[in-house]
């Protein structure tokens, strides 16, 4: 790994054993973008893989020249108002009006590992040597303002960390749009990958060819949404699971975002990423700064798979980080689907109590705890005990369940309020939106304006109370709205279009705060099931609540989607009761479990109102959790068949010796007289054999990742506890294990 700077031609190469990332500085001291991709050798110049043509109608820089004109240059971070009239990457204003300014090669500056981003989320280094950083200094000689664009290579991942950091000069300004990165690639022949849905449809796998024009995704709720994951790729059409050309993008912020492809006449591409525009602006006063969210840009020839995997190991190794990191998470159980609102101290022991027998370690008393709370109405702001429901107080019944042997974990939705609440008779003005106009409420509640640094404190008090006995090692952190009337009461007029970021901010340092006074407490980030499940908060919380919907054949799909970039180790999963409550489907309590042990494994069901055997069958899933969970929450994961276009969905994890895999097979629909069926698998040591669990057979490596592991029906000679033969939701889960 290195960055290189040839001052012959004035251009950078940032490069690893896989990738490569050049660019120059321009003849008018702009940064072109030269190339992004599969590692090339180095050379002093590359300066001919840029194209400089004459264009009818081009806005040209230099008197006597026509080719070159910034519209058809590929760049590094596109200004408006030089000759560009594609998108621009950022937006500032002068006092003046004049939103023209001019950002030239200043200087740069090589460094090993990777700075901090103060106040924000980012990926991180922890010695020197796994990585390299450059920052280029960029400057307007008019108004003096500094841009510095930074950019991380990784020693170990083919990714690149970028940000942009605005530094006002003599003059003040007005950032109006601060996007965190600009790609322009030579071509238009890809395919782009969102992640969209909503409310219990989370990331569901979409591609659409990219046209001319722009296709683009977009949050402007508040928080990173389960409408459109702050993330896209770009892949060849022919690019699949295993095989082909792919960036990813992804966004390390948790509120609004913008992602765009933007393809122009002459079919190159530009993408653009990162804080949404709109309601956005930032007043900066002379020498005062902005810095951008960071981008993590990745490049693959292997396929969606290979793009996946580099995310996985950049996220669960250098995004999330302290106690939790590296150790495999603990079996819970939750009580929201076995009780709601409905439960007092004798039915959650009751729980407990059995959990505890079944093995299980963790037990999490969702929402319902504090206040008046009986109900969605009521009590969001005030978190004490409701002692109608527990007459021992929550730090009491954190006792009772902790003497039991288990862990305790607990419900917050700390940037929320009822009207109904203590806290809202007490500081109204504490809620986002216009006094003088309608406050929307989402289910019956306000948001809390978390810009406002003695907001952030009351929580940060209030939820040390509490955390303080000492009992609870677990929040499930909720968020169950988004932003409508964003308004913030006191604030400047000229910093009301700085509120969603610094709600956004002040998330992240309560967040940080209770992390740092409580060093080994789990955070689950959670938000109606999975709509903040999002880079930035990975960085606080290793494992986010995936989805409300808990139905088996569903979840298939939403986990799909999710390991596009999030690692397994990040992904709550739990077995719920059937009927399933969204979905009213009934599918074999093994098929839940063979879904759900690909995530943070729990149960959410009232464990004591099951027949005996499927609570037998739950410790024997619990045991054999404890025994693989290393294996699939840190192996290496591989999707081998997807959902959205197969009868038959199939994944893997692999251990990092590459002796021992478990394969997910599952089948939502039952055809009869079926076909015959394989599957093949990846990630195995093709030199080694494997022997298969449910079929009693031998097979190479070789064999099962080029011929398949065969998966039609008759071939499974010993079921196990995890096997479920016939009819619809049918799954399986094979052991491969290599023998000498
Ligand atoms: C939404 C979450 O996604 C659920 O798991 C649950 O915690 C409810 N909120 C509680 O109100």
């Amino acid at each position: 790994m290195a960055i290189l700077f040839h001052e012959s031609t004035k251009t950078f190469h940032l490069y690893n054993e896989q990738i490569s990332y050049i660019f120059t500085v321009l003849k008018n001291g702009h940064l072109g973008q030269l190339y992004f991709g599969k590692r090339l050798r180095d050379r002093a110049d590359f300066s001919h893989l840029l194209e400089f043509t004459p264009r009818p109608m081009a806005a040209c820089t230099f008197e006597g020249d026509l080719s070159f004109s910034l519209e058809h240059i590929r760049q590094e971070y596109p200004i408006f108002g030089t000759g560009d009239i594609r998108y621009p990457a950022f937006s500032m204003e002068r006092p003046n009006g004049s939103r023209i300014y001019d950002f030239t090669y200043q200087s740069h500056q090589i460094t090993s590992g990777k700075p901090r981003l103060e106040g924000l989320p980012a990926t991180y280094t922890e010695s020197a040597d796994e990585a390299d950083t450059i920052a280029i200094t960029l400057y307007d000689q008019v108004t003096d303002v500094q841009l510095l664009l930074t950019y991380t290579i990784f020693r170990d991942v083919s990714a690149i960390a970028r940000s942009v950091r605005f530094i006002c000069g003599k003059e003040s300004a007005k950032l109006l749009q601060a996007l965190s990165l600009c790609l322009d690639l030579p071509d238009d022949n890809y395919e782009l990958l969102e992640l969209t849905g909503t409310w219990s449809r989370e990331r569901q796998v979409k591609f659409r060819p990219l046209e001319s024009g722009v296709t683009s995704i977009h949050s402007m709720r508040g928080c990173s949404s389960s409408v459109y994951n702050p993330f896209i790729a770009l892949k060849r059409p022919e690019t699949t699971e295993g095989h082909g050309e792919v960036y990813g993008f992804s966004f390390v912020y948790s509120g609004n975002f913008l992602a765009q492809a933007e393809v122009d006449t002459f079919h190159t591409t530009r993408v653009l990423m990162g804080i949404h525009p709109q309601n956005f602006s930032v007043a900066l006063q002379p020498g005062e700064s902005f810095q951008t969210p960071e981008c993590i840009m990745v490049y693959s020839e292997e396929g969606l798979n290979g793009m996946s995997q580099q995310y996985h190991t950049l996220y669960r190794t250098r995004l999330a980080r302290g106690y939790w990191r590296d150790r495999p998470r603990p079996i819970l159980i939750n009580n929201w689907e076995a009780t709601y609102f409905n439960f007092n101290e004798e039915k959650i022991l009751e729980i407990a109590e059995k959990a505890k027998a079944l093995g299980i370690e963790l037990f999490v008393l969702d929402d319902g705890w504090f206040g008046k709370r009986n109900n969605d109405t009521t009590s969001l702001g005030d978190w004490f005990s409701n002692l109608e429901k527990l007459p021992n107080s929550v730090e009491g019944l954190a006792k009772k369940i902790t003497d039991m042997g288990l862990k305790f974990g607990l419900w917050f939705e700390p940037e929320m309020v009822n009207k109904d609440s203590e806290m809202y008779r007490t500081h109204p003005d504490w809620v986002l939106g216009d006094p003088e106009r309608n406050h929307c409420h989402g289910r019956n509640q306000y948001i809390l304006d978390f810009s406002r640094k003695e907001v952030v404190d009351n929580l940060y008090d209030q939820m040390c109370k509490v955390l303080d006995c000492g009992h609870i090692s677990y929040i499930k952190w909720d968020m169950n709205r988004s932003m409508s009337e964003v308004y913030a009461i006191g604030c400047p007029p000229e910093k009301q279009g700085t509120v969603m970021h610094n709600y956004i901010l002040g998330v992240y340092d309560l967040y940080e705060r209770l992390r740092t006074r409580y060093p080994e407490l789990l955070f689950e980030s959670c938000s109606s099931g999975g709509a903040r499940f999002d880079p930035g908060l990975l960085y606080y919380a290793p494992q986010a609540w995936t989805s409300d919907n808990t139905d088996a054949a569903e979840r298939l799909k939403i986990q799909y989607g999710t390991s596009m970039v999030y690692p397994i180790s990040s992904i709550g999963a739990h077995v719920s009761a059937v009927p399933n409550h969204q979905t009213g489907r009934i599918s074999p309590i093994e098929t839940r479990a063979n879904t759900a042990y690909f995530g943070t494994f729990g149960y959410e069901l009232n464990v004591n109102t099951l027949t005996e055997e499927d609570q037998q069958k739950i410790k024997a899933q619990v045991a054999f959790m404890k025994e693989n969970r290393a294996l699939f929450q840190f192996g290496t994961f591989y999707r081998l068949q997807s959902p959205f276009t197969h009868e038959a969905a199939a994944w893997m994890v692999v251990s990092e010796d590459q002796k021992t895999a478990l394969v997910g097979y599952y089948k939502p629909h039952a055809p009869a007289n079926e076909p015959y069926e394989r599957i093949r698998l990846m990630g195995l040591d093709p030199n080694l054999c494997y022997r298969v669990s449910l079929n009693d057979t031998l097979c190479g490596g070789d064999e099962l990742m080029q011929y398949g592991l065969i998966t039609s029906e008759h071939a499974v000679k010993s079921p196990d506890l995890n096997t479920v033969l016939g009819g619809d939701y049918r799954s399986r889960l094979y052991r491969l294990t290599a023998v000498e």
